[in-house]
C-alpha cells in the first residue's frame, strides 16, 4: 500500500484532534483511502506537555522546518492559527511543493488570494474544509456538490460563541457580559473574544464562502460587520413578541452585477429553521436555483468536529496523490481565469426591513415626531408598539418598518437622536425574511 506522509504544524487543540483521529481511525482511513496515512512528524514550541496520545513512531519536534523541509512529507496540516508565523509556514510549505491543509479562516480571509496563487504556481492543493462551520461539509458542498447551481443566497450561523450567548440571553434573560463569561468558561470563544462577539470571525468565514459561491476573489474588506455587544434581553423579548428570533447571521446574496455580504444581528421568523439552531451549534441555509433550499447543521468548533473536517481534506489530497491527479478541484471552485472581481453592495444601498427601538420621552406628540421624521425620509412604518412607562418616565417605543433603504434609515435615526424626544442611541436590527414570508 502507498504511504502518504503527513506533518502537523501546531500541537494545540486542533492539532491534537487531528493526531488523535489519524491514530484512532488508522484502519478505517486506510480502507477508505487505499493508502497508509502516516503521521510522520508534529512540530510545536511545547514538546513536553502530555496530550494523552500514544505517538508511536511519530516524531515530536520544536522546529517546524523539520517538517516543511522534509522531502518525504506530502501533506502539511497547519493548526497554529494567527496570521504571521502560520502564513510564513504555509507559504514555505507551498513553495516546497507540499499540499497544505488549514483551518485558519482569519489567514484565508485576509491573505487567501496570495496563498491560492502560491499553491497554483507550485501545482499543489490548499484545502480548508475546517475553516468554515467546523465539521459541516460546506466547502465541499459549494465547490463540488452544488456546481450545477447558481447560488442565490446563503444565510448562516457561523460563530458558536455568539450563538451560545444569544441563546443564553434569550433563555435566561442573562446580561451580555455574564453570557460571554459562560461561553468562555465552556471554551467556545476565541483567545481574543472580540473576534467572535464583534462579528469578525463570522466575516472571515463569509469572505471564504462568498468567494466559493460566486467565483470571486476573497474579499474581506468590503463585508459589513456588526457584532452582538448591543443585543439585550429587551430586544430579544420584543423580537419574540413579533414572532422573530435574533441571530448573528452571515448573509450572502447574488444580484445581477454585485453581491451582498454582510454580518450583523438579524431578526428571522421563528418559523425559519435557522431560528431553531441554538447553543454553540452552527448552520447554513443555501438557496440555489436547481436545488432550492439546502441546509447543513453541525458543530462549528471543537477538537474532534474540526479534526474530522481536516481529515476529509487529508483524504481528498491522498486520493489525488494515489490517482496521479494534481489540483483536480480548483481551490476557490473556479479555475483562476474564471474568477471575477464582483463588487460587494455598499451597506447604505441595502434595502431591507428594520426593527427600531427608541427610549422615548413620555410626552404628547413624541410618537408623531419620530414617525414624522421616518416619513420625511421615505420610511414607511408597518407597526408601532409602545410598552408601559418606566420609573424614569421613559417609554420604549418599537417600530417595524416596511422595506427601506439603509441610507434613509441611518439618516432618519441621526435626525431622531438629535431631537429631545428620545434619549440615547436608537437600536436598529435588520429583519431578514425569506421569499415565502
Ligand atoms: N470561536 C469560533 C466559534 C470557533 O465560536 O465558533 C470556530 O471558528
Amino acid at each position: 500500500m502507498k504511504i502518504i506522509h503527513i506533518g502537523i504544524l501546531g500541537y494545540g487543540v486542533v492539532g491534537t484532534g487531528v493526531a488523535n483521529l489519524l491514530k484512532q481511525k488508522k484502519q478505517l482511513l486506510e480502507s477508505r483511502t487505499g493508502a497508509v496515512l502516516n503521521l510522520k512528524t508534529i512540530a510545536d514550541i511545547d514538546i513536553t506537555t502530555d496530550r494523552g496520545i500514544d505517538l508511536g513512531t511519530t516524531n515530536l519536534v520544536s522546529d517546524a522546518n523539520l517538517i516543511i523541509n522534509d522531502p518525504s512529507i506530502d501533506i502539511i496540516v497547519e493548526t497554529i492559527g494567527g496570521e504571521t508565523i502560520a502564513r510564513k509556514f504555509i507559504l514555505d510549505s507551498l513553495e516546497n511543493k507540499k499540499h497544505v491543509v488549514t483551518a485558519n479562516k482569519a489567514l484565508l480571509a485576509g491573505f487567501g488570494n496570495d496563498l491560492v496563487k502560491a499553491a497554483r504556481k507550485n501545482m499543489v492543493d490548499l484545502a480548508f474544509e475546517a475553516s468554515c462551520g467546523g465539521c459541516m461539509p460546506i466547502i465541499k458542498a459549494l465547490r463540488e456538490s452544488l456546481v450545477a447551481n447558481d447560488i442565490k443566497s446563503m444565510a448562516a450561523i457561523l460563530n458558536g460563541t455568539c450563538n451560545y450567548i444569544l441563546t443564553k440571553i434569550s433563555r435566561d434573560g442573562s446580561d451580555f457580559e455574564d453570557a460571554l463569561k459562560a461561553a468562555q468558561a465552556l471554551g467556545y470563544a476565541e483567545a481574543e473574544p472580540s473576534l467572535d462577539i464583534d462579528g469578525f470571525d463570522t466575516a472571515h468565514k463569509l469572505a471564504i464562502l462568498n468567494s466559493l459561491a460566486h467565483g470571486m476573489e476573497i474579499n474581506l474588506k468590503d463585508i459589513h460587520v456588526e457584532g452582538i455587544r448591543n443585543i439585550t434581553a429587551v430586544d430579544i423579548e420584543f423580537a419574540r413578541s413579533f414572532g422573530y428570533i435574533i441571530k448573528l447571521l452571515a448573509i450572502g446574496k447574488t444580484h445581477e452585477d454585485h453581491v451582498e455580504a454582510r454580518v450583523h444581528p438579524t431578526m428571522i421568523s421563528s418559523s425559519n429553521p435557522l431560528s431553531h439552531v441554538d447553543g454553540s451549534m452552527n448552520a447554513i441555509a443555501i438557496d440555489a436555483d436547481a436545488t432550492g433550499q439546502t441546509m447543513l447543521y453541525g458543530h462549528g468548533a471543537g477538537m474532534m468536529p474540526t479534526a474530522s473536517a481536516v481529515l476529509s481534506d487529508i483524504v481528498d489530497i491522498a486520493r489525488n496523490i494515489i490517482s496521479g491527479a494534481k489540483t483536480r478541484v480548483p481551490i476557490l471552485g473556479y479555475p483562476e481565469d474564471n474568477i471575477k472581481p464582483i463588487p460587494i453592495l455598499p451597506m447604505e444601498e441595502l434595502y431591507t426591513k428594520y426593527f427600531l427601538r427608541f427610549e422615548a420621552q413620555d410626552h404628547p406628540g413624541v410618537l408623531a415626531k419620530i414617525s414624522g421624521i421616518l416619513g420625511d425620509n421615505n420610511i414607511s412604518i408597518k407597526s408601532v408598539h409602545q410598552k408601559g412607562r418606566k420609573s424614569n418616565g421613559k417609554v420604549p417605543v418599537v417600530m417595524i418598518t416596511h422595506i427601506a433603504r439603509e441610507a434613509w434609515v441611518q439618516k432618519a435615526l441621526k435626525q431622531i437622536s438629535k431631537t429631545d424626544s428620545v434619549v440615547g442611541d436608537p437600536i436598529l436590527i435588520r429583519i431578514e425574511e425569506t421569499d415565502q414570508e
